[in-house]
């Protein structure tokens, strides 16, 4: 584990994505269990404000691109109110059950396909929209595959990345040595794993995710403004916040400009993550707008 660095060499990449890989062919993320139907699918997701935001402000027809879409919730979710989505993973495994789902309900806006971050075979600045939620960190190239995801952005199109905060990650690291060392008889102590609602399927799903992963990174909120600075993307808004004051909230505009604050505001509301963020693992958003041509 660690924060992201020079690119490592093409051999380490490989070395990792295979394990990576191998991962996610036992354990498809996320678990399906507790959908059996798009319309369930629609309500769970409408039931987190992110997700209700994102179907609301995401334009009608918008090209989409998740990549690293695991099982393939938000492409379908996302694909339901008829934008074209295309969903990409290298697990087979989650793959499969994505496409199970999608056959299942004849769901014909949604296009779920075998790829690696780092053998992209689409077409790039052919997507209004780019999302990689819980992905680069599981790579061991974060930036590399920031690149290589961000190319397929339309000029003026967006990109959302989801990673592990370095500070909001903190409490579950310890529970992950606390398990460790309990051989996970100690598993109710994460939130996830009290949630008798929650079907096993998912709960274990988190839990190997979580705590059993094979490769996992962490990353800074100035990690990945750098990131945005050196590449020309525009900063938009973070979910979080990372400027003190600034709350995400029903009323939030997840694609207008929003102010990123500055280093020591950065700072501060990513110590505050290690109290307020440690149940979701401390997962951050970033979203950013690559510049029109000139
Ligand atoms: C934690 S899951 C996230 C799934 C989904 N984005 C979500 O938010 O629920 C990480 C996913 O990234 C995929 N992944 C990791 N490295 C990848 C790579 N180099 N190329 C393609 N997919 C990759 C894994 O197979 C896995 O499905």
């Amino acid at each position: 584990m660690g924060t992201a660095v020079s690119s490592p060499p093409p051999e380490t990449r490989r070395a990792v994505g295979k394990k990576v890989r191998q991962f996610y062919e036992g354990c498809s993320f996320p678990g399906y269990d507790d959908y059996d139907s798009p319309q369930a699918l629609l309500d769970k997701a409408q039931k987190g404000i992110y997700a209700r935001l994102l179907d609301e402000q995401l334009p009608l027809g918008a090209r989409v691109l998740d990549a690293g879409c695991g099982t393939g919730q938000l492409a379908i979710f996302l694909s339901i109110a008829r934008r074209d989505v295309v969903g990409i993973d290298f697990s087979w495994g989650s793959l499969n059950k994505g496409n199970g789902f999608r056959k299942k309900f004849n769901m014909k806006h949604v296009d779920l396909a075998q790829m690696d971050l780092f053998a992209l075979g689409l077409k790039e600045e052919s997507f209004d929209y780019v999302f990689s939620n819980g992905v680069l960190h599981h790579t061991a190239d974060p930036y590399g595959a920031f690149k290589n995801v961000l190319r397929l952005v339309k000029p003026g199109g967006y990109i959302t990345i989801g990673l592990y905060n370095t500070y909001g990650r903190l409490f579950l690291d310890m529970r992950r040595i606390i398990f460790n060392l309990t051989k996970d008889k100690l598993a109710k102590l994460d939130y996830f794993m009290r949630q008798n609602k929650i079907g096993e399927d998912k709960r274990h799903t988190w839990y190997m995710d979580q705590y059993k992963h094979p490769h996992e990174m962490k990353m800074s909120v100035s990690e990945v403004l750098k990131w945005y600075r050196d590449n020309g993307v525009e900063y938009i808004n973070s979910v979080p916040k990372i400027r003190l004051g600034d709350r995400f909230t029903m009323e939030d505009k997840l694609f207008d400009r929003h102010e990123p604050g500055t280093a020591l505001e950065n700072l501060f509301c990513q110590l505050g993550w290690i109290f307020t963020e440690g149940k979701e693992g401390g997962f951050f958003l970033t979203m950013g707008r690559k510049p029109e041509r000139a």
